[in-house]
């Protein structure tokens, strides 16, 4: 599984330039891309690429390998380059199964181009069919916010958990995982989500992605939407 998403990770570095700064995703996938540019910049291949990292880990990772990390600048960044847990034919997706999507979203949304890595078994019919959908809520209130979530879904959401206790988010935020039911339409979702008081975001990444790498054991797959 790691070799397939290397060679997803590895066919992704097609997109970054040298001079620029980019996002830099976080997972397993996310982090044999970030291992993949620490090579590219040893071995002379790239030159004076920064990063905009989306977790705690990815910043560390990227600073172990001496790759420049820096915050996302005002006028934005010229690629992101990020793992997923579902994506679809038309490359919507799910993400945050890391609890990293708040930050992910707030750097896809950054990058002029935002591309997916990751293996076969992340393509999906439709969005929910295998991964739960991810809620950053704010500690503050979050028992009234997770009922208001239920009330609204009509499905029993879970709280995230690490070693006994609820996970924190690298934003000090709790995470809700969220069934998706058939019925459910994902920009109803999305929207009905992010006017819902205590979201902090979720990992609904709607019509954001332009490429994804899939890879499978007959090679990677470049998948491009439609403008
Ligand atoms: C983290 C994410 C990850 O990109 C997603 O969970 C995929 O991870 P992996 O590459 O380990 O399967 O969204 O918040």
């Amino acid at each position: 599984m790691d070799d397939l998403k290397a060679a997803a990770a590895l066919a992704a570095l097609e997109h970054v330039r040298s001079d620029s700064v980019i996002g830099l995703g976080t997972g397993s996938t996310a982090k044999l891309f970030v291992a993949a540019l620490g090579e590219a910049l040893t071995s002379g291949r790239l030159r004076n690429v920064a990063g905009v990292p989306t977790s705690e880990e990815t910043a560390q990772q990227a600073r172990s390998l001496g790759i420049p990390v820096v915050d996302l600048p005002a006028s934005g960044l010229e690629v992101a380059i990020d793992g997923m847990d579902e994506v679809t034919p038309t490359l919507d997706a799910i993400k945050g199964l890391g609890g990293a999507m708040t930050r992910e979203k707030i750097v896809a949304a950054a990058a002029r181009t935002f591309v997916l890595i990751g293996d076969e078994g992340k393509q999906v019919a439709r969005l929910g069919a295998r991964a739960p959908l991810p809620v950053e809520v704010l500690p503050f209130g979050a028992e009234r916010t997770l009922a208001a979530l239920e009330e609204l879904f009509g499905a029993a959401a879970i709280w995230r958990m690490r070693n006994g206790e609820r996970f924190v988010s690298d934003n000090g935020g709790w995470i809700l995982d969220l069934p998706l039911g058939e019925h459910l339409q994902p920009a109803a979702l999305a929207l009905a989500l992010s006017t819902l008081p205590g979201v902090v975001d979720h990992g609904l990444f709607l019509g954001m992605a332009r490429f994804a790498y899939v890879a499978s054991s007959s090679g990677v797959l470049r998948l491009e939407r439609s403008a």
